[in-house]
């Protein structure tokens, strides 16, 4: 028997969920809430089964919703939604202890591997230069994004390290241990991240490039499978998801 997912918001993610999930294998829909549109359900409450995970790629708005359906039922869920407040992320928490919780910033597959290799070949390649360059799209609003920060976190797992966003004028030789963060923005890129370990006389290059939208709903599918076999509460990532948490 198929897993049941119900879908919390339906805008381009919703949607993309929503088609990929038309002919999949082992998840299927049995709900789509969104008070905002018509054609969706208004809140969990008016589902008329029980799913057996939810994913949410809506509003922060929407997290009391979730929050009083997930404290009442348990249901595991995958939290995509980006934008928490500090107390919103602290609901999240508490939410943990009712259930297993998914949450990422980026459900990308290929960004979660991306981690783990800057975990492993940091310490090996110990002194070399670390830069991080992202490129996004000409709308995007902030900088520089979270999934530059979560990979410059990944290096710093590893070391003493100092963020240095941008460089200008005179700034002198680089330092030891700096981690170089730089956003480029232009036309309709949708997302490419790119890390640099420049050594003697030798760079390597690791780079994940995002070529549509529909990777985040896959991710997205894969963790809800994944949570909804976790069996105990907790907070879980991707990483949880694709590794078992267990490090290489
Ligand atoms: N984690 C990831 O990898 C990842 C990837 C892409 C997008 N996102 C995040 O997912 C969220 C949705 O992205 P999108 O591109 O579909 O945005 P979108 O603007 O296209 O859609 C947002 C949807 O949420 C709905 N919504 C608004 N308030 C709501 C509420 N109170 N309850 C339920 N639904 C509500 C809107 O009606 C809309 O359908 C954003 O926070 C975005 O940053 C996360």
């Amino acid at each position: 028997m198929k897993t049941r997912a119900a879908l919390v918001g339906f805008g381009a993610m919703g949607k993309a969920v929503a088609e990929l999930l038309k002919n999949h294998m082992d998840l299927c829909l049995c709900g789509i809430v969104d008070p905002m549109s018509p054609s969706c359900l208004p809140s969990l409450d008016a589902l008329n089964e029980q799913p057996d995970v939810i994913i949410d790629f809506s509003h922060p708005d929407s997290l009391p919703m979730l929050a009083q359906y997930i404290r009442a039922h348990g249901t595991p869920a995958v939290l995509c939604t980006t934008g928490y407040s500090e107390q919103q992320e602290a609901l999240v928490h508490e939410l943990s202890q009712h259930a297993p919780i998914l949450r990422s910033r980026n459900m990308s597959l290929g960004v979660c591997v991306m981690e783990r290799v800057l975990r492993m070949i940091t310490p090996v390649l110990n002194g070399y230069d670390v830069e991080i360059i992202e490129r996004h799209h000409n709308k995007k609003i902030d900088a520089p994004s979270g999934t530059a920060l979560a990979l410059a976190r990944a290096v710093e797992s590893c070391g003493s390290f100092t963020e240095v966003h941008g460089r200008d004028g005179i700034v002198g030789a680089r330092k030891k241990g700096e981690i170089g963060i730089h956003a480029v923005r232009g036309g309709t890129i949708v997302g490419e991240h790119e890390v640099l370990f420049a050594g003697e006389d030798e760079v390597l290059s690791i780079r994940h490039s995002a070529q549509s939208k529909r990777l985040f709903a896959a991710g997205a599918i894969r963790a809800a499978l994944f949570a909804a076999s976790a069996g105990r509460p907790g907070l879980y990532t991707m990483d949880d998801a694709l590794f078992g948490g267990k490090e290489a």
